[in-house]
């Protein structure tokens, strides 16, 4: 096993503070949808609002970081051991098989995260912030005597923006089970606080070691 900077420094503020407010959001959300009482309906408006505004200026950032690192290209999604990673999760991992995929710096998501979350940024975070949009800036009947959306597509959008808020909260869940997955309960965990991870060494191809003797 070899000592290895996997997450930088920004990707790790990135990760958190994306954390942190889809925690919040969510909280507050199911407030404003009625699930539950903490801070009070208006009061929880305000909050998921200018949570809402920090979120937007957090995905600005993370799209220039990701764009101008090339980092994005770690969510391209493979079909390559795609399916041995799924049946790992579902049978080798009660087993103690090893992982079907090795971790690296320049590879760091197994084909299955690559899939989530390709599939986060590129579906539910922007039918979070589509839907959230035209939910806050929807102008009612009354308002300018301007209709923009009429009450029933209002109803659309607030549907479309619960069921994305019901996807992220079981990825949560998922996410929460699978970081503890790791080579130990806290190897992910803690290189996503540190930006280290003991990762196993690469084997020197056949061909390399020839050559060295
Ligand atoms: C940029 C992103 C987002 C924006 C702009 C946004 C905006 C809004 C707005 C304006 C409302 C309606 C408040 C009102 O009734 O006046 C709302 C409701 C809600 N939001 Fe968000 N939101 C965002 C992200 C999120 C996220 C990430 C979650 C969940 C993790 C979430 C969960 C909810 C829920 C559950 C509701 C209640 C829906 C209903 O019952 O109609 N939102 N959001």
């Amino acid at each position: 096993m070899k000592r290895e900077y996997v997450y930088k420094g920004f990707e790790r503020f990135w990760h958190w503070m994306q954390a942190l407010l889809i925690i919040f959001l969510g909280f507050t959300g199911f407030e404003i949808h009625g699930s539950i009482h903490f801070f009070g309906f208006e009061q929880a408006v305000k909050l998921h609002n200018i949570a809402a505004i920090a979120f937007l200026v957090l995905i600005v950032f993370a799209i220039f970081w990701h764009a101008t690192t090339g980092e994005w290209r770690q969510y391209l999604p493979t079909r390559k051991n795609l399916r041995a990673q799924m049946e790992y999760y579902i049978f080798g991992i009660f087993r103690n098989a090893p992982h079907p995929t090795k971790k690296t710096v320049l590879s760091k998501l197994n084909p299955l995260q690559k899939l989530v979350y390709a599939g986060l940024k590129v579906i539910v975070i922007p039918l979070m912030v589509s839907s959230g949009l035209v939910y806050m800036f929807y102008r009612y009947p009354q308002r300018y005597e301007v209709i923009s959306l009429n009450i029933a597509g209002l109803k659309v959008v607030a549907t479309l923006h619960t069921i994305g808020a019901f996807l992220l909260v079981a990825f949560f869940i998922a996410h929460i089970y699978l970081i503890t997955t790791g080579s130990t309960i806290t190897s992910n965990l803690k290189a996503m606080l540190t930006g280290y991870e003991d990762l196993p060494e690469e084997q020197p191809s056949p061909e390399k070691s020839k050559k060295s003797h």
